[in-house]
């Protein structure tokens, strides 16, 4: 099975070198866990180092916003930027509260094709899915639109907003039966951690990590491990 490497320090070497080339990865957690820095960081070093156009789909948080927070982190975006290597555009759910669902996944694959895109954030899943009036219409939109963006070759990290607890996966509870992997991000001020929930056909590790955010980006610490039982419900 053909790898990509994450771009997340500390992070390859907990599955096996990258995640299953065109899988669907579901990246949970709380508020402020680190969940679109660690999107971000994904797209960005897939670009600058493996030359794989990445496609960032926002539904709330403002490019604008998402930009300023990778200048921080002192990246060198531009250049990619303008040969079409890092696109960030934002999708308003509200909007287009009435516009079918098909609509909806297609204009996000339309994105994809156009850029030829080897990496896809959907930032969040949980956004995408809120307006949708049962969990069978969420259930299918989510399916449908991994299964497109599979086709397309295309590597998938949707996030996904919990109430940040150690057990709690996913919004609607099929999020994460959906998608061919789970990481859990979470955070008990001042600690940050993570651990890989599920990532299919991988003998990942098991442990829990902790994770850091400093000006260098989002890092897991894959060599020391944090007790489950440390952790909040
Ligand atoms: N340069 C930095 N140095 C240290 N910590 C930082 C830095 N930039 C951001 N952070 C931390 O990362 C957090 C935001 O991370 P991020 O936006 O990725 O979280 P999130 O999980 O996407 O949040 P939300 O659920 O609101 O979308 C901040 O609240 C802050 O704690
Ligand atoms: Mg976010």
């Amino acid at each position: 099975m053909k790898r990509v490497p994450t771009g997340v320090p500390g992070l390859d070497e907990l599955i096996e070198g990258g995640f299953p080339e065109s899988s669907s990865i579901l990246l949970s957690g709380g508020a402020g866990c680190g969940k679109s820095i660690f999107c971000l960081e994904y797209l960005y070093n897939g670009a600058r180092e493996h030359d794989e156009t990445g496609v960032y789909i926002t539904l709330e948080e403002g490019p604008h916003n998402l930009w300023w927070n990778m200048q921080r982190f002192k990246w060198d975006l531009l250049p990619l930027e303008k040969n079409n290597k890092l696109k960030i555009y934002k999708f308003e759910p509200s909007l287009d509260f009435k516009e079918n669902t098909n609509d909806q996944i297609q204009r996000i694959i339309d994105k994809a094709k156009q850029l030829s895109a080897k990496r896809m954030v959907i930032d969040s899943i949980t956004a995408f899915s809120f307006w949708m009036d049962d969990v069978g219409k969420i259930r299918y939109a989510i399916y449908a639109l991994i299964e497109a963006l599979r086709k397309l070759d295309c590597t998938t990290i949707l996030t996904c907003e919990t109430t940040g607890g150690k057990n709690s996966i996913s919004r609607f509870g099929v999020e994460e039966f959906l998608t061919d992997g789970v990481i859990q991000l979470l955070y008990t001020p001042p600690h940050r951690s993570m651990f890989v929930r599920k990532m299919r056909g991988t003998n990942h590790d098991k442990r829990v990590h902790p994770v850091e955010i400093s000006d260098a980006g989002f890092q897991i610490n894959s060599k020391e491990e944090i007790l489950w039982e440390a952790l909040r419900d």
